[in-house]
């Protein structure tokens, strides 16, 4: 027999089941990895462990959808001198590209184990990890074999930006062989960056196509710094999730209202380069799909927090506390296709947050207070 636990007394639990999204004086019991049971705490059944949440809120752990954890180096300095009047730019890829080349495997991997530590900590209980630092074949191919050691959600990024000194044509011939041979057996998504000073929408395209020829599902990093064709490029071939979508036409938006396609939205990338936000209150008008997630990497947003995504998409991006919850767990889940995890349901995976608040509106009412208290992984404590 799986053990199982009784989680009771839970003042406030949001399940996120369509029927019934918010439960008071609730309860769970996990069994083994799964959720066996939902309902009112005075209806629970005997289990072999009883934890009392105190009249606490439970929520499912964060999906975080969008993370570049696969580097070596430091762009503090870059930060700052953004912070003192510089603009970002694309190009700062190439310096994390040098550092992570001349890191062991070793070195990768711990450094990916410190920062997932960390976002767990934090209350991440899926994170999807790019490549993107490596750049040739090699150092794409050992960022994924590095990042798969830690989760299923691996994407191909080889298309992050054309390495100094190469031919952007014979870069994306490169990508689109021998790279991708080397690196889909280690990931499950591929991705381009369709923004000018990196990739085009017809090399986007031509990423894409290769990687769903090799079997992997395609998401891509379109109209974070512009205007541009990436997004409807998204649309137009039904990828699961197109991410930043700051620079949005009205084209643009009924697009992704159309394909059903999530727009991922990084509201750190903005806090860390001073650029507008996205506007999630458009895109929610429109019925799109909208998640939050990190982003976490050295350049544009070296935060591994998603309680700080919620609170900044609050604050700046028209959202309600509710939407931004919903956004960072299910709306996550659906950007990597995932009916699993995002909801606590009979026969989800037991990825939950105990917080400490009364309700989940508090992870905007009190930014930068760390709540989560208690964080379940596959059914057991971490
Ligand atoms: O998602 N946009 C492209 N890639 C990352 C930034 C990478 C970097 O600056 O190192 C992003 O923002
Ligand atoms: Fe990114």
């Amino acid at each position: 027999m799986t053990a199982t636990t009784l989680l009771t007394n839970i003042g406030e639990l949001t399940t996120h089941d369509v029927e019934r999204p918010l439960r008071h004086d609730a309860a769970l019991v996990l069994e083994g990895s799964r959720i066996a049971w939902v309902g009112d705490a005075a209806d629970a059944p005997a289990a072999d462990t009883v934890v009392d949440a105190g009249g606490r809120a439970v929520i499912p752990g964060f999906v975080d959808s969008h993370s570049h954890l696969v580097f070596a180096g430091d762009r503090s300095e870059e930060f700052a001198a953004r912070m003192a009047g510089e603009s970002y730019a694309a190009g700062g890829i190439r310096t994390t590209v040098a550092a992570t080349r001349a890191a062991t495997d070793e070195q990768l991997t711990a450094h990916v184990a410190r920062l997932v530590a960390e976002m767990v900590r934090q209350g991440t209980t899926t994170v999807e990890i790019k490549s993107g630092y490596g750049l040739s074949v090699h150092d794409e191919a050992r960022s994924l074999a590095v990042a798969r050691q830690f989760t299923d959600e691996t994407t191909f990024l080889g298309a992050h930006v054309v390495p100094a000194g190469t031919d952007p044509e014979a870069y994306v011939e490169l990508v689109t062989g021998p790279m991708l041979e080397a690196c889909a057996p280690h990931a499950s998504w591929v991705d381009a960056f369709c923004e000018e000073g990196a990739f085009d929408v017809d090399q986007a395209r031509t990423v894409l196509a290769a990687g769903a020829a090799a079997g992997l599902r395609g998401r891509l990093h379109a109209n974070q710094l512009s205007y541009g064709g990436g997004v409807r490029l998204a649309a137009e071939l039904g990828l699961t999730a197109v991410d930043h979508c700051t620079f949005l036409t009205d084209d643009d938006v009924a697009a992704l209202a159309d394909s059903g396609t999530v727009a991922t939205l990084l509201p750190g990338v903005e806090f860390s380069t001073r650029q507008p936000y996205p506007d999630a209150r458009r895109l929610l008008a429109a019925g799109v799909t909208v998640a939050l997630a990190s982003d976490c990497n050295p350049g544009s947003c070296f935060t591994s927090s998603v309680p700080l995504c919620i609170a900044l998409a609050v604050r700046e991006m028209g959202m309600t506390p509710t939407e931004a919850v919903w956004a960072a767990t299910a709306g996550g889940a659906r950007a990597l296709d995932r009916e699993d995890v995002g909801v606590l349901t009979a026969g989800a995976r037991a990825d939950l947050l105990l917080l400490d608040a009364p309700s989940h509106l508090h992870l905007a009412y009190r930014p930068g207070v760390p709540l989560v208290a208690g964080v379940w992984q596959g059914g057991r404590p971490v």
